[in-house]
């Protein structure tokens, strides 16, 4: 009998982790699901199911974490074939202002973390035949905002992990895929909305839908679909590309003002 096909998600508690883990348990993937934080990680499991899906507890700045979901992913489903490496936070500040730690942690969560989740997911498909590895970049790592100095800098560097990752082991029948997510309605821009002093949230989600070509925010399900596309069959030629899901964004060098005609 075939083993199930299972994912592991790091930071899958919510957001657009959480979609992914949703869009694959309704594919009949086991998922588990690794994140710092445990209420939103379990409530997440009673949701798709104990049969279909795991939560850990897990901070991906420390290695020893990371090994720990691997460990039990692969003693409960006999191996892996998708990693989602989805965890990302941002410290901001120009570069004259921003501390060595807040620099240190960003690459850590945000790079190091997926060079560690990759080395060992690299091991565990090369001893089941392969594999996929989809690493979250970000549309910072194409082209920057001020102050973030830090996250566009680990973003880019996701982007030159993926590339390396996808041309050694595309040998071992590994994929290795990017995803550059524009603005998606997350928990994390929601709150980013609020922390604007003297801005109100709800403007100031309109106006960052509105540097978007498509003129709204992305959807966390709109990653999940793409993410399970470039997991599939269907996207079997596709390696150390990296795929801009931005509603456009990146097209455009001059964003026309809302409200202004069309040139
Ligand atoms: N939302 C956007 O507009 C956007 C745009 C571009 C890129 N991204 C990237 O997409 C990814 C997901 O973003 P999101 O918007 O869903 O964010 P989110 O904050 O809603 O979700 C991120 C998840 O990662 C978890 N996490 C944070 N630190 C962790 C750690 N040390 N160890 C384990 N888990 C940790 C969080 O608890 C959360 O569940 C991130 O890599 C982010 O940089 C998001």
């Amino acid at each position: 009998m075939s083993r199930p096909k299972s994912i592991v998600i790091f930071g899958g508690a919510r957001g657009i982790g959480a979609a992914v883990a949703r869009r694959f348990a309704a594919s009949d993937f086991r998922v588990y699901i690794a994140d710092v934080l445990e209420t939103e990680g379990n409530a997440l499991v009673r949701e798709l199911g104990e049969d279909r899906a795991s939560f850990t507890i897990c901070d991906v700045a420390r290695a020893d974490d990371i090994s720990a979901v691997f460990d039990l992913a692969v003693a409960e489903s006999g191996g892996i074939d998708v990693v989602f490496n989805n965890v990302g936070i941002a410290r901001y500040g120009e570069v004259d202002r921003l501390d060595l730690e807040d620099w240190e942690l960003t690459l850590r969560v945000n790079l190091t973390a997926q060079f560690l989740s990759c080395k060992r997911a690299v091991a565990e498909m090369k001893k089941t035949g392969g594999g996929v590895i989809i690493n979250t970049a970000s549309i910072l790592g194409h082209a920057s905002q001020k102050t973030t100095a830090a996250y566009a800098a680990s973003k880019a560097g996701v982007m030159a992990l993926t590339r390396t990752v996808a041309i050694d082991h595309a040998k071992d029948n590994i994929r290795c895929v990017s995803i550059s997510p524009g603005t998606i309605d997350t928990p994390l821009v929601q709150i980013a909305a609020q922390t604007f002093e003297g801005r109100d949230p709800q403007d100031l989600r309109r106006e960052w839908a509105d540097h978007h070509p498509l003129r709204r925010l992305g959807r966390p399900q709109e990653v999940a679909e793409t993410v399970f596309f470039l997991a599939s069959e269907g996207a079997a030629f596709i390696t150390g590309s990296d795929i801009l899901i931005d509603g456009g964004i990146r097209s455009e060098l001059y964003a026309e003002k809302p409200g202004e005609p069309a040139q």
